[in-house]
This record gives C-alpha cells, structure tokens and sequence, in this order.
C-alpha cells in the first residue's frame, strides 16, 4: 500500500485516524493547551524539568519513538513492555508518560492512585484507531470459543474484551501458552499477527488492522540501501509489512532491535521502523552506522506523526500544570487490567 506525505499528517485532522474520536469516547481526559507564558527558553528546559520532576516526585517514561532531547530527560526509555513494567511498579506520585495514548492509558489502569499525564492528548495510534471497541465487540461475538490476544497498541475498551495483552517483545512467548486446541483471535495488528503465526506455528484469525508507519516503508529504497551497503544488516520490527520481513536479516521489538544493533558484528544496519530509535543506538554503539529505511516517495512517514506530537515544552508545561490527565471510568479499567496483569505473570 502507497501513501503520500499528506497521507500520513495529522496536521489537517483529515488523515487517517486522528486518535480524538474514540479516546474521548472512552477516557475522560482534561486538554489543555501550552500557552508560551511562562516556559523557559529552549536552552533552559531540561534543567527547568528536571526541577519539575523532583518537586512532583514525577518519573518521566518515554519510548524509543520520541524525539533525541525528551529521550535525554527519561528517567526510563523503553518498548511498550519495558514501560509498562516500570509504569506497574514506580513509587512516583506523578507519571509523565512520553510515548502515545494506549501507553500513558495502560500506565493509568495499573496505577489508578496516580496521576498520569501525557505531554499532549492527541498523540494517539493508528493501530488503536483501526479497531473501535464496538466493531471489535461484534468480531469477538463472531468467534465465541476463541481465545483474544490483543496487542497493547489498543484502547481499555478493546483491553477489557480481551482475555490476554501482548507487546511485539512477548507476543511469540506467550502464543506459545495458550493450548494448542484452543482457536486464537488476534488484533489489532495483522502484519505483527503474521509475523507470530510463523514464529509460533499457530492459525491466527486476524483483525484486520496496521500501523500507518510500519506499512509505509520503500521496498525499492530499501533494495538500493542494500546495494549501497552490502555489509550492513536488515532489521525490521514486525509491523512491517510482510515483503519487507522477507529482506529482514532480523526481526523483533524496538528493545530486541537495539539490543541486535549492540550484539551483532555487523559494523552497519538499515533500520525498517521509526527512526526515533536511532538515537539510542547511535548512543550505545558509536561506531556503527545506521541508516534509516525512508517510506515511499521519499516521505517522512516513516516518522510516528502522533509520538512526535509530544515537546519538550509540551513536557514542561504538563509537569507543571499535572494536565493533559489520563482519567479512566473504574469499572472499565478494572476489566483492563485483568489482561494486563496476566501479561506481566507470563512474560519472562
Ligand atoms: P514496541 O513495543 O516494539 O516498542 O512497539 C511499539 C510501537 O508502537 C511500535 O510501533
Ligand atoms: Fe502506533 Fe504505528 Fe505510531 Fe507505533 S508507530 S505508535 S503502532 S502509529
């Protein structure tokens, strides 16, 4: 599939899935704009976060997707896996959560006494949007005797119809649980849900969802990175679309990526998934090379156009004011942390 640059902006609210709709539907979240009044010259904010940190006892999460300067103020950068550990078991009152929606939601459902604040309330995913909770509600009724795995990138109301969450680092590990008379649903991902099916050898019926970065990359771009640098090793994250996981020498989650970058002697890698990841493994492995794998036509999409809808000052600003908050119905988020929780028992 082919998108243009505008395909993959949320700057008109036109593209696909601005993540607003179903978010307001289902958490009850307080917006709120920085006004420039106030926030501290670009040059100040680090310092001027950190500060905020320590007088809120905050403990600010990110993921790998973000930009290099909020990577440089995480007290803790990670896949969706690793962050959800340390949301479950931080003794912070206040957790800023840079990464996207379904992340700063499921740190909400596993801390309810804390306060979870997101730098901005829109960055959401394309793959939870692919899946409205009463669409999926009608798919699961379809299938009654199948046991549901869905990925995190998910909404709590899609979490609390499912009887398992997994994260790209767990998915395979935990498939491998589930008895193998048992038929299995998965969503919202059907790119990463292939991907497990073969590592796994399970049939998997699968919701018909994608990630609009992950489905974006050029094969013909990657093809002539490959000529360019014949040395240098394919990794991919399992989003991608199947014939792109076909070149990959190497598959797996952002953390299991970077860990291959530090672990491989290849002395380059073409990297096919958000190129906010390359800060981390320039930073471990300085003497390596790593080139990004561009989407088609030369677009940024490869871009996560909702991860990079958080700032630093965007960051400030919530510290500061504790808003935009993460707020979840009780009733809902006790059903979504069922899953969750037995995610955390089965994973190793
Ligand atoms: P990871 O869990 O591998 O970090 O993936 C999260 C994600 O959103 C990938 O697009
Ligand atoms: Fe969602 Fe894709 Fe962005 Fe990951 S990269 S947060 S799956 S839209």
């Amino acid at each position: 599939m082919e998108f243009s640059a505008q395909d993959c902006s949320l700057e008109t609210g036109q593209g696909r899935g601005t993540g607003v709709a179903h978010r307001e539907s289902l958490s009850h979240q307080t917006a709120a704009e920085p006004s420039a009044e106030g926030i501290p010259p670009i040059e100040a904010l680090p310092a001027a976060i950190g500060a905020l940190k320590k007088e809120r006892n905050a403990i600010i999460l990110a993921h790998y997707y973000q930009d290099a300067a909020i990577q440089d103020v995480a007290d803790v950068i990670g896949d969706s896996l690793d962050l959800s550990r340390q949301a479950a078991r931080t003794e912070a009152d206040v957790i800023a959560f840079c990464g996207v929606h379904f992340m700063a939601e499921t740190a909400k459902i596993l801390n309810p006494q804390k306060i979870v604040v997101l730098p901005d309330i829109n960055a959401g995913c394309s793959l939870a949007d692919a899946c409205p909770a009463e669409e999926f509600a009608a798919f699961r009724a379809q299938h009654p005797d199948h046991f549901v795995i869905s990925y995190i990138n998910c909404s709590a109301a899609v979490k609390a119809q499912s009887d398992l969450i997994c994260t790209s680092s767990n998915a395979v590990h935990l498939l491998q649980q589930v008895p193998k008379e048992r038929p299995i649903l998965f969503a919202p991902d059907q790119n990463l849900g292939r991907w497990v099916a073969r590592m796994s050898g399970r049939d998997l019926t699968l919701w018909p969802g994608s990630c609009i970065v992950h489905e974006t990359f050029s094969e013909e771009a990657l093809l002539r990175l490959k000529l360019e640098h014949p040395e240098a090793e394919v990794i991919a994250h399992p989003e991608c679309l199947p014939h792109l996981l076909d070149l990959a020498d190497f598959i797996g989650s952002t953390s299991r990526l970077l860990e291959r970058t530090q672990t491989s002697a290849a002395p380059s890698f073409l990297v096919l998934t958000e190129p906010g990841i390359l800060h981390q493994m320039q930073l471990r492995a300085p003497e390596k090379e790593f080139f990004p794998v561009p989407g088609v036509n030369g677009c940024s999409c490869n871009l996560c156009p909702y991860m990079r809808l958080n700032t630093l000052q965007k960051l400030w600003f919530s510290l500061r004011n504790l808003q935009p908050r993460i707020e979840l119905d009780e009733e809902l988020r006790q059903r979504a942390l069922v899953p969750i929780e037995r995610m955390l028992a089965m994973s190793v």
